[in-house]
């Protein structure tokens, strides 16, 4: 079906290049029900093709399992290679600079729903995959990274964690007199998880995505990542 969507095949006026890199583009798209994301990995460079399916899959399953929240792209369809979802009219956390408590705690919220659907994110230090949305409430982007799983296990959890601490980040950064006393305390203590990421695949990370893949000024956002 996704002759249907391919941007060459859209009005031009309509489309819209949001993001364009080595694992492929990032369209807005105007669709029958509005505006949509579609996220194409056709001209990905062919030596990560098979890696930015494999996310795009990734995407798939957890957008497939947020169905129905507020908040969360809604997938409208995809294939092998495409991906459409629903676009939601808002700017990236960097640019929103969110000050109302209520954001903070509608964010919370949203990721508890999330979690509870059995999806952790994954991705949420970076500050483009999170949005104030012009009706001021918050909107969570991107699911290439996260993880779909119906059992609980306790890596599930411990990346919950990691979910909620890096949410904790962006609240310190823009509203750190609301966090509470538990608030600071996560945010002291990074999960195990966390710690091996840290010394032992954070460097291989950075390798690969500054020097190889040429990531350094990704989105032109801080990732207030995982230093701390
Ligand atoms: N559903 C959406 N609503 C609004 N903007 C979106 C949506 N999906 C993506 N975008 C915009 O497109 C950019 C790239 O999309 P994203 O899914 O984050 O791709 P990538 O994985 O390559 O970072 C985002 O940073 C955001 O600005
Ligand atoms: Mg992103």
């Amino acid at each position: 079906m996704y002759s249907l969507y391919f941007p060459g095949q859209l009005p031009v006026q309509d489309n819209k290049l949001l993001k364009k890199d080595l694992f492929g583009e990032v369209w807005r798209v105007a669709d029958d029900d509005g505006l949509a994301v579609l996220r194409d990995t056709r001209p990905a460079r062919w030596w990560l093709a098979w890696l930015a399916r494999n996310l795009l899959r990734r995407e798939s399953r957890a957008l497939a399992a947020l169905t129905g929240i507020e908040g969360i792209p809604q997938l409208r369809s995809s294939d092998r290679h495409t991906l459409l979802r629903s676009y939601m009219p808002g700017v990236p956390l960097f640019e929103g600079r969110p000050q109302e408590a209520l954001y903070f705690k509608a964010a919370a919220r949203l990721l508890r729903q999330v979690h509870r659907a059995g999806v952790v994110h994954n991705d949420l230090a970076k500050e483009p995959n999170i949005l104030l949305r012009d009706d001021g409430s918050p909107a969570f982007i991107d699911f290439q990274l996260a993880w779909y799983s119906r059992r609980r296990n306790r890596l599930f959890r411990s990346a919950a964690r990691e979910d909620i601490r890096h949410l904790l980040k962006h609240k310190r950064t823009y509203r750190a007199d609301l966090l509470t006393m538990r608030e600071r305390a996560i945010l002291k203590s990074p999960s195990p998880l966390s710690r091996a990421w840290m010394s032992l695949f954070k460097p291989v990370y950075l390798f690969l995505t500054r020097r190889i893949l040429g990531w350094s000024d990704r989105e032109g956002a801080a990732d207030r990542g995982r230093s701390d």
